[in-house]
């Protein structure tokens, strides 16, 4: 017979989170035990720790902060780019790379009903996000003969609809085999006291952790070990949302790789001092990315003798990871980053309440952070023209609308895989 345990009506108690409870007696022997399910997975501490930092005052500008350099793609010699793309080409080759899609954001502000990868645009025909990857995967495949084992990181909301959308499109004509879904973990979300909300009586609400969580997944869903039973050496993390995005690109696999380092990705020049992008630089000697909310004004302007910001690449969400880093960072866990978001909950009176404006933090971690905890990284300035193209808003900067052209135009001048 479902119920609360005595020891987690005294847990909720003390973190001041009976409310959760507070409709129990309603509900069907279902609902009751997937309550009592959803309890039992909740770190009530953390949730504690995380309201308590975002009560804190804000910290103070960030100190020591210093450039880092970058190698840029522009400039290589013919040579250089044929000998990075050679050893990038035989990692390939060997079957020793996998490419990881994270495509377990919300996307609040596309507002696309559905995972954001099933969102089509007209390139001039329709191409789902999902599709513009697997096509990239695929040319990759054929040309080094061999099949990129593709891992897609979904979360609980959206994993189901997810592959829906993979086998009602037959993967896409991607080997299925090497199609492999994981779900990142999800965080309840906080009101402005600190309580833990109710999207139904039954069910709290979470979020998707962010894509930091991406380490404790891969390992904690055996994603890691699947890996390495593979053989798989280098794997690309990136985001969904960038139509431009190379999936496994041999210039940067190759130069990572003859520089032997663990990890690295891909920066672009800011288009302004002000883009809404984080910058790489170099935080007390780590690599890091510093936020654009979070930089001052006298660094995002700062310009080097020849008129180029100094802290200007930006952290465009390609990376790549020797598959160590896996291991290591999904032990060490990253700090969260609290954002307010607008949720719908359920009140005392069990009515159901739509916010008008943010109302409850979401916590996430951000895969940058892992950064510092390594010495150094390879960073690699490419065009923007030819691999920057996200899709994050419904209109302006950033849209289906730009990202359409820029896809066009980047078709026009070569085939980008
Ligand atoms: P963004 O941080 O831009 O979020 O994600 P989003 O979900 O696309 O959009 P908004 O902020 O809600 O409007 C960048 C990439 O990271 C993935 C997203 O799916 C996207 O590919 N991501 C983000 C995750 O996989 N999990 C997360 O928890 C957050």
């Amino acid at each position: 017979h479902a119920m609360v345990s005595e020891e987690m009506r005294e847990k909720l108690n003390l973190y001041g989170q009976a409310h959760l409870i507070g409709f129990y007696g309603e509900l069907s022997a279902a609902e009751k035990s997937q309550l009592e399910n959803q309890l039992e997975t909740i770190d009530f501490a953390l949730m504690e720790r995380l309201f308590r930092q975002t009560q804190e005052q804000k910290a103070e500008p960030p100190a020591g902060i210093e450039p880092i350099p970058c190698a840029v793609e522009a400039a290589w010699t013919t040579q250089e780019k044929q000998n990075y793309y050679l050893r990038g080409m035989e990692i390939l080759r060997d079957g020793k790379y996998a490419a990881v899609t994270m495509a377990g954001g919300q996307g609040t502000r596309l507002g696309h009903p559905g995972p954001k990868g099933t969102f089509r645009i007209c390139v001039p025909e329709e191409i789902s996000l999902f599709e513009i990857q697997c096509r990239r995967l695929k040319a990759r495949s054929e040309e080094c003969g061999r099949t990129i084992p593709w891992y897609i990181m979904t979360s609980e909301e959206n994993d189901a609809e997810t592959k829906r959308f993979f086998r009602e499109n037959g993967f896409f004509g991607y080997p299925e085999e090497d199609v492999v879904f994981f779900r990142q973990f999800m965080l309840p979300m906080l009101d402005q006291n600190g309580k833990l909300l109710l999207e139904e009586k039954y069910k709290i609400r979470e979020g998707a952790d962010g894509h930091g969580g991406i380490f404790r997944a891969m390992l904690k869903r055996g994603v890691t070990e699947d890996l390495k039973r593979r053989g798989i050496e280098w794997v690309y993390t990136g985001g969904i949302d960038n139509v431009l995005a190379r999936p496994a690109d041999p210039l940067l696999i190759g130069y990572l790789a003859a520089n032997h380092y663990e990890l690295g990705g891909k920066s672009i020049i800011k288009r302004d001092a002000y883009e809404k992008a984080g910058v790489f630089c170099r935080k007390n000697g780590r690599p890091f990315v510093i936020e654009y909310t979070e930089i001052p004004a006298e660094l995002a302007e700062q310009r080097d003798g020849a008129g180029a910001f100094v802290y200007g690449d930006a952290h465009i969400l390609c990376n790549l990871f020797r598959v160590d880093v896996f291991d290591k960072m999904g032990e060490e866990g990253l700090p969260y980053h609290a954002a307010c978001k607008k949720a719908s909950y359920i009140d005392a009176q069990g009515r159901r309440i739509e916010p008008d404006r943010p109302n409850a933090y979401k916590f996430e971690s951000f895969l940058f952070d892992a950064f510092s905890f390594y010495q150094k990284m390879g960073i690699l300035r490419v065009e923007r023209e030819r691999e920057f193209a996200p899709i994050k808003n419904r209109t302006g900067e950033d849209s289906p609308e730009t990202a359409q052209k820029l896809y066009a135009e980047a078709a026009k001048e070569r085939s980008a895989l």
